[in-house]
């Protein structure tokens, strides 16, 4: 029998379009659509970057108490009290900023919601936002959402695996035009494990001030360290405090990424501008959620020092897999994915790759050009999450010699 077509598979002739030109400019994500084919197929999920190991017990009792106590309706727009406070009072103490609860942080729906609202309110049709790639897959989406105009300038992988992905200034200087409204940088960098340099951000920094543009940067690893490399938040070099929207969020630090808390620190008259996007996208983010954000602010720096050195570990242990398996791995410097080059394995391209390795080897990837904006520029890599267990990074890495068997 045929099936029968759904309403919406009815071919109809319509007058204008039933889609906006923007909807059709992007396709859904790779990255959350990869986890759904691993559930599909029984695979081991090393594509989406969500840990499979529990949150602080300290802050899931936090969540719990609000919810007791009845935290339970609308917070205040822009965020908590208690929470703002909690962000506020982390950034003095890691950044060394005096930032200001009342009139320079909004939070959000994770960082997601605080880079879409951003962006949404500083641009205008036409301005340019220039993005490293390869980059978060959100960013293309929310810079065409937002009707701004990217601009890609590219990060060189190193040639030896031990090396740094490097920028070339002068590609970077000639992305920098009138039309240049912002920079999105995210350091430490998904899906590189770029750290940026002091050197790096103080050169962004000059061209920033040059023409007269933002610094939007999302910093959510920026405890997720490896080998001395050290975190430099852009605003805090010379020139940068009025011109930078910084953006992070409860989700990678404290493992907790269904919680969606973020936030976005800018001065006052960008917040103004931000919050007022913010209210009329979602309101707010949950309430009860946003008092165990602020007990999960509060931890003492040994956890910070435990999340880096956990996933250190789980770093090395994934890294050599790879490279048994066959892969060129990129050695991250921080955040929690490692990038290879699939050039060994002889397929024609990453997404044939992943299908495999998601069907037939039970892996789950992402595959690289959903970081580029170019298929063909990422058609030869593919990334992993190691926000796992031991015991799941071990089944990925039994699983991954099949490869070399295939
Ligand atoms: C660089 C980067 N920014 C933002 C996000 C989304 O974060 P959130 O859960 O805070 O929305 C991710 C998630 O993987 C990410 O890698």
């Amino acid at each position: 029998m045929v099936p029968k077509p759904s309403p919406a598979a009815v071919p109809t002739t319509r007058s204008k379009p039933l889609i906006s030109g923007k909807a059709e400019r992007f396709t859904e994500s790779v990255i959350r659509d990869m986890t759904r084919q691993a559930h599909l197929y029984g695979a081991i999920n090393l594509a989406q970057g969500f840990p499979d190991f529990p949150a602080p017990a300290e802050i899931k009792r936090a969540a719990q108490e609000a919810i007791t106590a009845d935290l339970n309706q609308y917070a205040i727009t822009w965020g908590a009290r208690s929470l703002r406070q909690a962000i506020a009072t982390k950034m003095k103490k890691w950044q060394g900023l005096e930032v200001d609860p009342e009139a320079e942080i909004t939070v959000c729906c994770g960082s997601t919601e605080a880079m879409i609202a951003s962006l949404m309110a500083i641009t205008n049709a036409g301005d340019e936002i220039v993005v490293f790639e390869p980059f978060y897959e959100n960013y293309g989406p929310d810079a065409i959402l937002s009707g701004a105009q990217p601009r890609f300038v590219t990060l060189h992988p190193p040639a030896d695996p031990t090396g740094e992905w490097q920028f070339d200034k002068r590609e970077l200087r000639a992305a920098f035009t009138p039309r240049t409204k912002a920079i999105i940088l995210n350091t430490p960098n998904n899906p590189t494990g770029k750290v940026f340099t002091r050197a790096e951000l103080e050169f962004i920094r000059e061209l920033c001030v040059e023409f007269d543009a933002l610094a939007i940067t999302d910093e959510i690893y920026e405890h997720i360290l490896y080998d001395g490399a050290r975190h430099t938040s852009i605003v805090t070099l010379d020139s940068m405090r009025e011109r930078t929207i910084t953006i992070n969020s409860l989700s990678k630090t404290y493992s907790v990424t269904g919680w969606r808390v973020g936030w976005a620190v800018a001065p006052p008259v960008l917040t103004n501008a931000i919050r007022k996007v913010h209210d009329f996208l979602t309101v707010g983010a949950p309430a009860p959620l946003q008092e165990a954000g602020a007990t999960a602010l509060d931890l003492p720096e040994s956890y910070y020092e435990g999340l880096a050195a956990a996933y250190r570990a789980r770093r090395d242990r994934l890294l050599p897999a790879l490279r048994q398996a066959g892969f060129k791995t990129f050695a991250p410097r921080g955040a929690y994915y490692i990038m290879t080059d699939i050039g060994g394995f002889g397929f024609p391209d990453d997404v044939s790759f992943a299908q495999h390795l998601v069907k037939d080897i039970g892996v789950a990837s992402v595959p690289g050009s959903s970081f580029y904006s170019h298929p063909k520029l990422g058609a030869h890599q593919v990334r992993f999450a190691f926000c796992k267990t031991d015991a799941t990074l071990d089944e990925a890495a039994r699983r991954l010699l099949k490869l070399k068997k295939a």
